[in-house]
């Protein structure tokens, strides 16, 4: 199989052509990325001399660019990873997250009708369905849960997800979607909570948590998402949404608390910061989807995940410490500068 991987350069991309492209040697990933400040070349360092990978620096809003890929590249398969993933982002810059997110995904719809292709995935998320209350523990997102979106991120990812359908229903392309939530691991850009915390605690400056604290995300470890991904793309039912969680809801403050011990430090380095508008209170995956029809379960505990987490990023500290260390800086500023 040849295998387009959009966003492959950011997070979870990352680590997908990693798995991919050393699980299945006789396929070949082609990773194409618009590297914006969330693309790291270093994420994709050791795959540079591996013969089944291949980079390509692209954007995929740029029709013209994807269906000439398509083309000279005849792929099988697209899975798009590419998205504006950050909430937070969301809120001080809508634009460009509807642009990339809904209008990209577009496109990618488009090139895979238009060459034929065998498969578009699209990785989607838990916050399309909007949130949860806090004090309702049994209630859980199915696949057949409302659509809700909360967040300009949210409702962008959304519309990409009813776009996919469509074009399903209407032109039966061979689509699926996979609805996931917080992943957590290496190669996670520090802006997000987790490897946030992580670096700020390993520089001893206070860590933000949003309003009390209290929001609840269901944290999965992102290999065990990655194998969800490829097992969906080999074996899932076309036209279908599956759901993907790690059985595994933390409130924000006891992740924070949990990293803060394994470092070391102290938790007077907590500060209570004021909260993010709009702030989704808590996300649960019901994941039986999956687990019955294809067999997945999340492989990695969240005890032994953070720990893997924390030791990869006091390893790699030069991956984290040249993002930090650039334009990122001016973000963290405008985000955080009047409430820290
Ligand atoms: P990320 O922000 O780390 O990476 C996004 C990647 O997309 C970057 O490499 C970026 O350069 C690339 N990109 C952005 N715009 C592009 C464009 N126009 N053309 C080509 N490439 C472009 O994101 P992530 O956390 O790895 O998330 C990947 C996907 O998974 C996203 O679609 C996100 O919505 C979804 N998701 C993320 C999580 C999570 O916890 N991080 C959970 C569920 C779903
Ligand atoms: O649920 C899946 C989603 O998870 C993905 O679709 C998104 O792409 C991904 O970014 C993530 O969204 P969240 O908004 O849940 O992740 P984030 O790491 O930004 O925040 C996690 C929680 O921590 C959230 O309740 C807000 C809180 N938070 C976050 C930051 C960055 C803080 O309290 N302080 C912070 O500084």
């Amino acid at each position: 199989m040849k295998i387009i991987v959009t966003g492959g350069a950011g997070f979870i991309g990352g680590n997908f052509c990693h798995y991919m492209v050393n699980t299945y040697p006789d396929d070949t990933i082609i990773c194409l990325d618009k590297l914006t400040y969330a693309g790291n070349l270093e994420t994709l360092e050791p795959l540079k001399d591996k013969k089944n990978f291949k980079f390509i620096k692209g954007d995929i809003c740029d029709r013209d660019f994807v269906y000439e890929l398509c083309e000279s590249e005849k792929p099988d398969v697209i899975i798009n990873f590419a998205a504006e993933s950050h909430v937070d982002r969301s809120v001080l810059e809508p634009d460009v997250f509807v642009k990339t997110n809904v209008l990209g995904t577009q496109v990618l719809l488009d090139a895979t009708k238009k060459y034929n292709l065998k498969r578009f995935h699209q990785v989607s998320t838990d916050e399309v369905y909007g949130d949860l209350p806090l004090d309702r523990p049994e209630l859980m997102f199915d696949e057949n849960y409302k659509i809700k979106a909360s967040s300009p991120y949210s409702a962008s990812k959304a519309s990409a997800d009813l776009l996919t359908l469509a074009y399903y229903r209407t032109f039966n392309l061979p689509v699926t979607i996979s609805r996931c939530s917080n992943n957590y691991g290496p190669y996670h850009f520090p802006e997000k909570l987790i490897p946030l915390m992580i670096q700020r605690a390993l520089n001893d400056e206070p860590l933000p948590v949003y309003g009390e604290g209290k929001n609840v995300r269901d944290w999965l470890y992102v290999l065990d998402h990655c194998k969800a991904i490829d097992l969906i793309v080999r074996k899932g039912k076309v036209g279908e949404v599956y759901n993907v969680g790690g059985h595994n809801e933390k409130a924000n403050i006891d992740v924070v608390k949990i990293i803060l011990k394994e470092l070391g430090k102290p938790e007077s380095l907590i500060k209570y910061v004021t909260d993010r508008p709009g702030h989704d209170l808590r996300y649960a995956i019901n994941p039986e989807k999956i687990e019955r029809e294809l067999g997945w379960k999340p492989e990695t505990k969240f005890e032994d995940g953070i720990k893997y987490t924390i030791k990869w990023y006091l390893e790699n500290r030069p991956w984290w410490e040249h993002i930090i260390s650039g334009e990122y800086q001016n973000y963290f500023n405008n985000m955080y500068g009047k409430r820290i």
